[in-house]
């Protein structure tokens, strides 16, 4: 088995879990890094609340005065509400409100309503003796929400970039591939052109030629024309082929009395198509080398005993043509039916693997077509389905 194309999904899964890996490890990073702010935010506030507390029982309030400054001047992100003993506001730091009396007072209450959602406020009792109290209402500094939701975004620009840089390198990949393709294709006619218009000369010559029996003459002119689509197909894969309305009929026809000569007599061949003058937009030299292509496939398959059937027929939409290939061979397993059309794969001993990656290329790059397997099961036999657009 040869698999000169074939790249490893495991690189690809591999990037794909270094990607995740970094996002998860920030995101657990992160986290605990929002708890550390979090944990030190709570112990201003209680501080807050210590020095609050003292002030009201305190003599000595003037130190505790210049203490509760700091504190309150240190915190200039944790948005707090202070409130009496019945819970009204009294007054508040680092809230954006508005400046309307009953506007802010109606703010103020639903604030300390999602406060509470997040803390448990803090009371504070003024004096123990009448049992006076207030209550501190706080929540999470702006930059402990925004830390919160800081791994997330990272995470899925981190996957972006991943998948961005994936494609770039397939697309890449492809279109190396491609210029492989069409390089190769194109050096090939140009250089079996030299030779085969000499050749066509010499068939000419040859034929002008009594003394030449006319019959070597013929075997030799078929193998020149055989040589002439040969190179017709290398040049038109080579550049951007145009499409001509044909008959599907006689091009069928053509392809199966071409194979039927060249394979077992033990494999038939049959065409069903109930329409003689069917035309189709396709390149000829093309489309006459998937169908070539296929049915060899189906000969291999079968060990050269076996049946091979071309059914064509109308897509409901009637927009397409469908051709199926249906043989009687060793099957496809389930697992390959997509692997099978990658360049470089076969299971053949001299194979190349690269018969239905061409169909592939032709029915699908040039034709805007379809080609995939239709059905197969193992030892029954396949069916491959080409799909042509009518226009
Ligand atoms: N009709 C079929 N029945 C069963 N297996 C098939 C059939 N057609 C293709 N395959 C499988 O798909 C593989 C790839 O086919 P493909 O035509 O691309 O390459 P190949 O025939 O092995 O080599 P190449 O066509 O380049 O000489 C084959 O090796 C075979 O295993
Ligand atoms: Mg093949």
């Amino acid at each position: 088995m040869i698999n000169i194309y074939e790249r490893s999904p495991a690189i690809n899964w591999g990037i794909l879990v270094t990607a995740l890996l970094i996002g998860i490890s920030s995101i657990i990073y992160t986290n605990a890094l929002v708890n550390r702010i979090l944990a030190q935010e709570e112990k201003q506030i209680s501080l807050f609340a210590k020095v609050q507390e003292s002030l009201a029982t305190a003599e000595q309030s003037e130190n505790l005065n210049f203490l509760m400054e700091e504190i309150i001047a240190s915190n200039n992100s944790i948005p707090v509400i202070l409130t009496d003993e019945n819970r009204q506001p009294i007054g508040s730091r680092n809230l954006e409100e508005p400046e309307n009396v009953i506007e802010k007072k109606a703010f103020w209450l639903r604030t300390m309503a999602e406060m509470q959602q997040q803390h448990e406020p803090i009371t504070l009792t003024l004096d123990s003796a009448s049992n006076m109290r207030q209550y501190v209402y706080y929540e999470n500094s702006p930059l402990v929400n925004q830390l919160r939701y800081f791994p997330y975004v990272q995470l899925t620009v981190i996957l972006i970039f991943f998948s961005l840089v994936y494609s770039l390198f397939s697309y890449s990949r492809k279109s190396e591939q491609n210029r492989v393709w069409v390089g190769l294709a194109k050096e090939t006619a140009h250089q079996l052109g030299t030779p085969l218009s000499s050749l066509i000369a010499w068939v000419e010559y040859l034929k002008a030629d009594e003394n030449v029996e006319s019959e070597v003459v013929e075997e030799l002119e078929k193998d020149v024309k055989r040589f002439e689509t040969i190179t017709a197909r290398f040049s038109s894969i080579g550049s951007t082929p145009a499409l001509k309305d044909e008959n599907i009929k006689e091009i069928l026809e053509e392809c199966i009395s071409y194979l039927r000569k060249r394979v077992s007599s033990k494999v038939s061949f049959m065409l069903h198509i109930k329409e003689d003058d069917l035309l189709l937009p396709i390149n000829k030299s093309l489309f006459e080398w998937v169908i070539e292509n296929l049915c060899k496939n189906a000969v291999d398959a079968m060990n050269a005993v076996g049946s091979i059937d071309i059914y064509v027929s109308h897509s409901r939409d009637d927009k397409n043509l469908l051709i199926d290939l249906k043989d009687t061979g060793k099957g496809i397993h389930k697992s390959k039916l997509k692997t099978v059309f990658r360049p470089g794969f076969t299971t053949k001993k001299r194979g190349w693997g690269l018969g239905l990656a061409l169909a592939k290329r032709i029915v699908e790059n040039y034709h805007k077509g379809k080609i995939f397997v239709f059905r197969s099961e193992i030892d029954l036999g396949t069916t491959f389905r080409i799909i042509l657009p009518k226009k």
